[in-house]
């Protein structure tokens, strides 16, 4: 076994040094420097479990869940299947942005290293490709400027570029489930890869990057959502002429129900696009989305899993649809007027006071950030559970809350 306490204290040092030099990380009652620090720790902690073993550390493991029965990380290997991947990379990369541990900084290169041949594969397998490598190579460019980090996110946008359908106007998310599903489809979530593209397309890709994200974001815009603004989990579109079949639900309640995570994936990928085209359509129509997933919130601002569970209140909550919105709220505020900029700004910490509460945080319990998501409940699969991606946009918020964005 392969001790690894004094990456403890190294990461203590830092942190303290770290916490010193920034003034303003208390932002009303919430002192985002703890919170962070605590993420640091679970992190260490997350390391040290990983270590264990005649072997050491596999880097082409990565944590994955926590069932609420266990407290330790079941791991999955880094392939193209396994939409997840990028996310532990991804923390390592923003805890490394806190700490500036170069300690940190070395795994995250490590486990970042262990996705690389994903980049290769194509066609590609389907539209995960944007979580997979953006959220692993993006922040780890981001931090370091590694120009083989680009090289990589380039080949990925091009893969995930090969799913467009100009009839439909949209990438296919799961090519293999084109006949089960009756077309070409695309998914809620697939709005979460348009990053990579309008990033490669003005960082030395093919310029062409920036219309096919922007077709993306507009056919979602036109087909993905009810006349509520309430959005599907799934979109139907004839694979030959493009036309639109139907919305349905894959992970949510049922094909008219507001899946929480869906809609989080929502209000995140059109802030994005807003962010990127500056379109004043997409920033009206986020608000929207955005308006009708606050107003139903119960009063801790975790959703249910599924808005409309009957089982509610007795439905599981998802931490991580409360994560991804909350990250995307903090970005969102700025860009509105600054009544609306209030309101959001002030639903993001409500969000992140609450995942921070010891009701939320696995604390010495697990090592993961976070306890309370679900991941598919009509699967029966990662109910009530800490996994990866909750952990990784609650640490990309608190960043972002610490930084003004
Ligand atoms: N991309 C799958 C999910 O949000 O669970």
């Amino acid at each position: 076994m392969k001790a690894r306490n004094w990456l403890m204290g190294v990461g203590l040092a830092m942190l303290a040094a770290c916490t010193d030099s920034n003034s303003g990380t208390t932002s009303g009652q919430f002192d985002v420097d703890k919170v962070l620090a605590y993420c640091d720790t679970q992190v260490r902690r997350t390391l040290d479990e990983l270590s264990r073993g005649d072997e050491g550390t596999d880097y082409t493991m990565m944590p994955r869940n926590i069932p609420d029965s266990t407290s330790h990380w079941y791991c999955s290997k880094a392939t193209k299947e396994e939409w997840c991947a990028g996310f532990w990379p991804g923390i390592l990369w923003y805890d490394y942005e806190y700490t500036k541990d170069p300690v940190i900084k070395a795994e995250a290169e490590r486990f970042t290293d262990a996705l690389e041949s994903i980049s290769h594969i194509t066609p590609a397998y389907d539209h995960d490709l944007g979580f997979l490598m953006f959220c692993s190579y993006g922040n780890g460019y981001r931090l370091t400027h590694n120009e083989a980090y680009r090289e990589v996110i380039l080949r990925s946008a091009d893969a995930l570029a090969e799913l467009f359908n100009p009839k439909a106007g949209t990438i296919l998310s799961w090519p293999r489930n084109v006949e089960m599903l009756g077309g070409h489809n695309t998914i809620m979530d697939n709005m979460i890869n348009l990053e990579m593209l309008f990033w490669a397309s003005k960082n030395g890709g093919d310029k062409n990057l920036y219309d096919i994200a922007v077709s993306h974001a507009d056919t979602t815009m036109k087909y993905h959502f009810r006349p509520d603004y309430t959005s599907y989990h799934v979109a139907v579109y004839d694979s030959v002429t493009g036309h639109f079949i139907k919305g349905m639900t894959h992970q949510g309640y049922s094909d008219s129900s507001m899946w929480a995570r869906g809609q989080a994936w929502a209000i995140y990928g059109y802030t994005v696009v807003y962010r990127e085209t500056q379109d004043p359509k997409y920033l009206d129509f986020v608000q929207r989305v955005t308006d009708v997933y606050l107003k139903r919130l119960p009063d801790d601002y975790i959703p249910y899993w599924d808005f409309d569970d009957p089982a509610i209140p007795y439905a599981p909550r998802d931490a991580s649809a409360a994560c991804v919105v909350a990250s995307a709220l903090l970005e969102l505020s700025g860009y509105v007027s600054p009544e609306k900029g209030s309101t959001y700004r002030e639903a993001a910490l409500r969000m992140l006071e609450s995942l921070s509460s010891d009701k939320y945080q696995c604390g010495k319990q697990k090592p993961a950030f976070l306890l309370h998501s679900t991941g598919h409940y009509p699967n029966g699969s990662e109910i009530d559970a800490s996994i990866i991606y909750a952990d990784y946009y609650y640490i990309e918020a608190l960043l972002r809350l610490k930084r003004g964005i």
